[in-house]
């Protein structure tokens, strides 16, 4: 219905970044197509989607990319950051290290990426509480110093997916 003649207003890139298998490429596929993998493979080099949204009363088109976190997979930095607007940096909270190398991917966004770029920090895989080795309390206090907006989501249960993207999506209008 309509996407196809929708006038876009705007057109936004999104880029996700985080350490290996923390869930960026579900958490893309569950906001651009609903889907969920279980099997989901290591991404390499770099993907996109997109999705065509109304944030306050405009179409926005979310331009959505993905790239490996592991190293020697990934995208070429400066051509992933250019021209995004927005920023997934995303951990896994049973993941305590890909917690411990937030600071590490911000350094990179804060030396590639525009400085007036809008960031959130993800704490995916909410699903699996009883695994957890980051407490939301650790996130919430290193995204309020770092000035970043904070949710915890699930890719799996489509928890707070839409809501991430929507706020991330909001703050750049
Ligand atoms: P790279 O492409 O290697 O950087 O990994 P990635 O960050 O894209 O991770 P991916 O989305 O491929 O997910 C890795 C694994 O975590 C897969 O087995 C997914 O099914 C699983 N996964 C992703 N999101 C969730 C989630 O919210 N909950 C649970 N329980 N598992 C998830
Ligand atoms: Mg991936």
């Amino acid at each position: 219905h309509g996407e196809f003649n929708q006038k876009i207003d705007y057109v936004f890139k999104l880029v996700l970044i985080g350490d290996a298998a923390v869930g960026k490429s579900q958490l893309l596929a569950r906001f651009a197509r609903n889907e969920f993998s279980v099997d989901s493979k290591a991404t390499i080099g770099v993907e996109f989607q997109t999705r065509t949204l109304a944030i306050n009363e405009k179409t926005i088109k979310a331009q959505i990319w993905d790239t490996a976190g592991q190293e020697r997979y990934r995208a070429v930095t400066s051509a992933y950051y250019r021209g995004a607007v927005g920023a997934m940096l995303i951990y896994d909270i049973t993941k305590r290290q890909s917690f411990d190398h937030v600071a590490r991917w911000l350094e990179e966004l804060r030396s590639h990426a525009d400085r007036n770029i809008v960031i959130m920090l993800i704490g995916n895989k909410s699903d699996l509480g009883s695994l957890r080795a980051v407490p939301t309390e650790d996130a919430k206090e290193f995204a309020q110093r770092e000035n970043l907006f904070f949710m915890e989501t699930s890719a799996l249960e489509a928890t707070n997916v839409e809501n991430a993207f929507q706020t991330g999506l909001t703050e750049i209008y």
